[in-house]
């Protein structure tokens, strides 16, 4: 983790990041400045073009951490902004945008043009705009708006700076860096290290896997209700082989010992399968019915690790025969499938997963309240991550439609 101390929107920010941070994500998920759109995230689209030390940046490239000191504005930093008014009025004018998907980074390059050029041709303004791609409004549009405001502009009297007042040689976000040691002041702490599961137990547990600083760079937290009785479902935790056979795709080779265990996770996204062989260090505290499990694992084939921290606590619910648990998931990856870890993408397919949990363990637990005598359960074993992606369309398409007829 990399301390990072930067300038958002006027604002000091500090924030332990992962040096493989990009600028969009950190602003983002960290903090929730939203507006900054993620497209292609290869540097093509523009979508996430915003200002660093006054110069137009992708920031789906750029490392956080490269920004260090540096003055970011996102399109919320330029709410107030004279020509960002000037161009929001034009574009809604002149028709510049359709599902605004790409018109922040628009803006922010368009900005630009109408700050350095003192009149620039269509041409012109087609060629410094070729780095933002707008795939509905066919351009015309937005390349009217921007020579309205230039227009208008100059004719106010009102011209070019050139170079847009750029004095800094070298990559955009690089002008404080030399700086950092002489006026690194400590800024208030925006971003406070996720604190996941039981407070006692999650430190013991994380110390036997040797790394004691480790923290998750994503956490989030789910409950779940199951209809059956508070004692039954703190029984069955202690199993830990039956609670991994709940989960689709997981594995132990064999039962703890001293509270050390030995296992696997298969997971199958669309063509993408990782298999990850790993070790976990399980706690449990019968006072509180609570207890953590932390693991650690590597997929050879795509060489990605994770580390993670499943907290969970075990309550009565709201009616007599009723269990809450509720969980605090933590994880780190890291190699090729890090691409996997974006907060909302990994929330949305963890509550699918847990959903699946939830249904195999309905069903074990029904199978041992009548005596565990018979067959064993069927159960899902395996999970698709692909299969949920369609199913996670399918719901968005499905809540567009209902959005779009109760408007009526
Ligand atoms: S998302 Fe950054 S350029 Fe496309
Ligand atoms: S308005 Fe839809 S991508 Fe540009």
């Amino acid at each position: 983790m990399n301390m990072l101390s930067i300038n958002v929107n006027g604002k000091s920010v500090s924030a332990d990041i992962q040096p493989r941070t990009h600028l969009a994500d950190f602003l983002r998920e960290k903090l929730n400045l939203t507006g900054t759109h993620l497209g292609c995230e290869h540097g093509v689209c523009g979508a996430c073009t915003l200002l660093v030390d006054g110069v137009p940046t992708r920031s789906c490239i750029t490392f956080a951490v490269a920004c260090q000191q540096a003055e970011v504005t996102t399109i919320e930093g330029l709410d107030e902004d004279e020509i960002t008014r000037e161009l929001r009025a034009a574009f809604t004018r002149e028709h510049g945008l359709q599902c605004g998907y790409c018109t922040p980074g628009m803006i922010v390059s368009a900005r630009d043009v109408v700050l350095r050029m003192d009149a620039p041709t269509e041409h012109d303004i087609r060629i410094a705009m070729s780095g933002n791609l707008c795939r509905c409004t066919g351009y015309v549009g937005i390349v009217r708006a921007i020579q309205q405001v230039v227009r208008e502009r100059r004719a106010r009297g009102i011209a070019a700076i050139p170079n847009g007042n750029r004095t800094r040689l070298g990559p955009s976000g690089s002008g404080h860096a030399a700086a950092v040691a002489a006026t690194a002041v400590a800024p208030a702490k925006l971003v406070d290290a996720p604190q996941v599961g039981n407070a006692q137990a999650a430190p013991v547990a994380a110390a036997s896997l040797k790394d004691t600083n480790w923290k998750p760079q994503t956490s989030f937290t789910e409950s779940f209700t199951v209809a059956h009785p508070v004692g039954l479902v703190w029984d069955f935790f202690a199993n830990i082989g039956g609670v991994a056979s709940c989960l689709p795709g997981a594995s132990l080779a064999g039962e703890p010992v001293d509270g050390h265990v030995n296992g696997q996770i298969k997971i199958k996204v669309g063509p993408i399968s990782a298999e990850f062989q790993g070790v976990a260090d399980v706690t449990r505290d019968d006072a509180t019915r609570s207890g953590t499990i932390v693991g650690a694992g590597k997929d050879k084939r795509s060489n990605s690790s994770t580390r993670g921290l499943i907290g969970y606590s075990v309550k009565q619910g709201e009616a007599p025969d009723q269990t809450k648990v509720d969980l605090t998931i933590g994880f780190t990856l890291t190699g090729a499938l890090a691409q996997f870890s974006r907060s909302g993408l990994i929330q949305d397919v963890a509550g699918r997963i847990i959903a699946v949990f939830v249904q195999n363990l309905e069903a074990k637990l029904s199978h041992r309240a009548e005596g565990g005598t018979g067959d064993e359960p069927a159960i899902v074993k395996e999970f698709d991550a692909g299969a949920l992606m369609r199913t996670m369309a399918l719901d968005y398409v499905k809540r567009a439609f209902g959005w779009l007829f109760r408007r009526k």
